[in-house]
C-alpha cells in the first residue's frame, strides 16, 4: 500500500457549533493504482485531497504515505488543480522548473529534468511560451508536467479537465493514460463525470453526501482503452449515476 487512509473525519468550525464535511473515510490505494473519487458538490473530495497534500488538517484520523505519517506539504506528493494555477509571468520551462527551483536543484539539472516532462506531456517547442498563449489542454499538460517534475511518489489531481471543452477533454484522459503507463505514478483524481471516471480509473470512489462517506466502491477490470459506446460501459455508467442520486441525503 502506498497510500493508507483510516478513519479520515474533518469538520470546520462554523457560528454555532462546527460543520462535519467528512464523517468517516476509510482507504487503501496500491501504488501504481489509479483511483478516481465520485460524489455530489460539497461532500468535502477538495477537502480529502488538500488533508493528503498537508494543505488543511485532519479533525481525526491518520494518513500513512509510505507508512509514515502525513504531517505537512511535501514534494513527494504533486497537486493538479482544476483552475490550472499556474504563474502567469513565468514561461512553460520555468512553470514547471518552480518546484525544483525550491528544492534548490542546480539550473542545468532543473533544465534536464524539466525538458524530459515537458515532452512527456507533449509540450515542446512550446518552452518559453506563457500560460496566456496557451489553450485550456495545454495549460494543464503544464501543471501535469509541473507536479510530475518533482518526482512524486502519488499524483493528486482535483477535477483537473473540468474546465475543459468535451473534445479537449476527452483527449486529455487519453494522454493522461498515456503518462500515467509510461510513469507508472499512483494518481488519486477527483471528477464530477461518471463517464470519465469509468474511462480512467481501476477503482471508483463514490461518496455520499455531507456528512460524507464512502458509498460504494466499484472496481473497473475492463482493459484500457476503453469503449465508451460500449453496452456495459453504459450499463454502469447508469447504475453508478443511480447511486450517485440515491446518496443524497436531507441535510441536517
Ligand atoms: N476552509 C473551509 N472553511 C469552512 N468550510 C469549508 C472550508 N473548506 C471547505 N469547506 C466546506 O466543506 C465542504 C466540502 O467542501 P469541498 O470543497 O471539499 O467539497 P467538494 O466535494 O470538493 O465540492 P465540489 O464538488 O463542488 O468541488 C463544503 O460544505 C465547504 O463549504
Ligand atoms: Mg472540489
Amino acid at each position: 500500500m502506498i497510500l493508507e487512509i483510516k478513519d479520515l473525519m474533518k469538520s470546520f468550525p462554523k457560528k454555532k457549533g462546527e460543520m462535519v464535511a467528512i464523517a468517516d473515510f476509510d482507504l487503501d490505494v496500491e501504488e501504481g493504482e489509479f483511483v478516481c473519487i465520485l460524489g455530489p458538490s460539497g461532500c468535502g473530495k477538495t477537502t480529502i485531497l488538500r488533508i493528503i497534500a498537508g494543505l488543511e488538517s485532519q479533525t481525526r484520523g491518520r494518513i500513512l504515505l509510505n507508512g509514515k505519517e502525513i504531517s505537512g506539504p511535501g514534494s513527494d506528493r504533486g497537486m493538479v488543480f482544476q483552475e490550472f494555477a499556474l504563474f502567469p509571468w513565468r514561461t512553460v520551462r520555468r512553470n514547471v522548473e518552480f518546484g525544483l527551483e525550491l528544492k534548490g536543484v542546480p539550473p542545468e539539472e532543473r533544465r534536464e529534468r524539466t525538458q524530459k516532462f515537458i515532452e512527456l506531456v507533449g509540450l515542446n517547442g512550446f518552452e518559453d511560451y506563457h500560460p496566456y498563449q496557451l489553450s485550456g489542454g495545454m495549460k494543464q499538460r503544464v501543471g501535469i508536467a509541473r507536479a510530475l517534475a518533482n518526482e512524486p511518489a502519488i499524483l493528486l489531481m482535483d477535477e483537473p479537465f473540468g474546465a475543459l471543452d468535451a473534445q479537449t477533454r476527452n483527449l486529455m484522459q487519453k494522454e493522461l493514460l498515456r503518462i500515467w503507463s509510461e510513469t507508472r505514478k499512483t494518481v488519486i483524481f477527483i471528477t464530477h463525470s461518471v463517464d470519465e471516471a469509468l474511462f480512467l480509473a481501476d477503482r471508483i470512489v463514490v461518496m455520499t453526501a455531507r456528512p460524507s462517506e464512502i458509498g460504494q466502491i466499484y472496481e473497473i477490470k475492463w482493459p484500457r482503452p476503453r469503449d465508451r459506446a460500449s453496452p456495459e460501459f453504459a450499463a454502469l455508467r447508469k447504475q453508478i449515476l443511480e447511486q450517485l442520486e440515491s446518496m443524497v441525503k436531507i441535510e441536517e
